[in-house]
């Protein structure tokens, strides 16, 4: 029999705790495969005393004998890459024949990250709340036409008539709508070749490179970024990111076909949290908000901005399922809702008089749903090291019996800490 080939994908508006998932499953295959966003996301893994926050390099590094792919529906900022590659030397961790990126990525260039920026200013109260890493801009210029791809910063001519074009329009922007100062394609060449040299050794088709390794029988798992809410397409738009983060898109990101897969994995916390603007049901806006804030030091890992923090959400997980196709689910950081008076979960929108069981449609509904919920009794006391179900005290089983039963989704695995070891396995995913 095949080996598993799996997706890893986020349930809610990220965050969930994939990083942690990621590497820990890692040890079960062979490739770990980013497949959209950018440097937008933070994954964090901790390891004893090693706490490392991915940025674009798939959270199976720290795994020495994996190979690590950023397939083509990333895009990829080659300062931020290089940063975050020398670290990881520095760490120790070898990445030559073993990391690899598309030749297809679109690269993130510094006119990308300023009009990312100065557009969110123009906005005003109407904000999104980007990271401001200039995510939105560049897949802007993918779909357009303009995009710079990776296996272009090895050409000068294309890469200067690349700049140029794409500059034409966004320097008038610069000048004549955001008050901004201009680029001049000259002042970004050298550096973009240079990086460009630097990259020519990591490069790769991925979707032969990956499509050659399953079938000497490899195999593989394609790593979410953000969260199933933040895809352009199914998420609370406009509060979204720019890319499709449904494990659907997981296949053209990398470049291969839909009958590979045989499990996709969706991450959610065991309550609802989320960085940025945007709406959010069942939000938590006072003092309880603030205690599950600081208990699950819930502050974005690439901003540093706090986290909103709210109740579990099984509305949403039942529509995430669906939007993904999800075969079972991760809840992560359970241990954080310990100690608190009371626990509840939403089952439904109260809208107009009646139950809705999906996201208003208009977002002009958004402010007239009322979440419907069920309440349960606590438990007390740290579970950090629990290592089994029925060692975890009662009325956190019967939250996530709960959980499973209102979302309709088994349960795989329970995180109760960061650490690895932190793991309760209730299925092995891969037999
Ligand atoms: P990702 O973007 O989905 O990879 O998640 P992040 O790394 O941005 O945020 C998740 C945070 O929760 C990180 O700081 C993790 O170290 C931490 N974390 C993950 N699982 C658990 C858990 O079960 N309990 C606690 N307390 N923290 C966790
Ligand atoms: P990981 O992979 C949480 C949010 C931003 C903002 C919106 C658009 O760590 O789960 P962007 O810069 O992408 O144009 O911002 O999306 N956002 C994230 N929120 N986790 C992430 O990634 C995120 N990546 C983007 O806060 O609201
Ligand atoms: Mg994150």
């Amino acid at each position: 029999m095949r080996k598993k080939n799996i997706i890893v994908v986020g349930l809610q508006w990220g965050d969930e705790g994939k990083g942690k998932i990621v590497d820990l499953l890692s040890k079960e295959v062979d490739i770990i495969a980013r497949y959209q966003g950018g440097n937008n996301a933070g994954h964090t893994v901790v390891s004893g005393s090693l706490s490392l926050v991915f940025r674009l390099v798939p959270s199976g590094m720290l795994n020495k004998d994996k190979i690590c792919i950023l397939g083509n529906g990333v895009v990829v900022d080659p300062v931020v890459l290089f940063e975050e590659l020398d670290s990881l030397n520095k760490l120790g961790i070898e990445v030559k024949d073993r990391f690899f990126v598309s030749y297809k990525c679109h690269i993130i260039m510094p006119y990308h990250k300023r009009l990312d920026i100065a557009r969110e200013r123009l906005r005003g109260a109407g904000m999104i709340g980007t990271t401001g890493k200039g995510i939105g801009p560049a897949y802007e210029d993918k779909v357009a036409r303009l995009g710079i791809r990776a296996v272009d910063l090895i050409d000068r001519d294309i890469l200067y008539e690349k700049i140029s074009l794409s500059l034409k329009e966004k320097n008038y922007l610069f000048k004549n709508v955001l008050g901004e100062t201009v680029f001049n394609p000259d002042d970004l060449i050298n550096k973009y070749l240079e990086l460009g040299k630097r990259l020519k050794d990591f490069m790769i088709d991925s979707s032969e490179f990956i499509n050659n390794k399953l079938d000497e029988g490899n195999n593989i798992m394609l790593e979410g970024a953000q969260g199933t809410f933040l895809d352009v397409d199914h998420g609370t738009y406009p509060y979204v990111t720019s890319s499709n983060t449904v494990s659907g898109s997981s296949l053209t990101g990398v470049g291969i076909g839909p009958t590979k897969i045989d499990a996709v994995i969706g991450i959610t916390k065991a309550y609802t949290t989320r960085v940025g603007e945007g709406y959010f049901p069942t939000e938590l806006k006072a003092e309880l908000g603030n205690s599950i804030r600081d208990k699950g030091e819930e502050f974005g890992s690439v901003t540093g901005r706090p986290r909103r923090c709210g109740w579990f959400d099984a509305n949403l997980i039942k529509e995430a399922a669906y939007l993904n196709g999800i075969t079972g689910m991760v809840v992560t950081k359970l241990d954080v809702l310990s100690g608190l008076n009371k626990l509840k979960i939403c089952t439904g929108y109260l809208l107009k008089g009646s139950i809705i069981n999906h996201l208003p449609y208009s977002i002009s509904d958004y402010d007239r749903i009322t979440p419907v919920y069920e309440e349960f009794e606590s438990w007390n006391g740290d579970i950090g090291g629990v290592r089994s179900f029925k060692d975890l005290p009662v009325n956190a089983q019967k939250y996530l019996i709960r959980l499973e039963e209102y979302t309709g989704l088994p349960i795989y695995i329970v995180s109760i800490g960061k650490e690895r070891t932190q793991t309760i396995m209730l299925k092995n995913i891969f037999r």
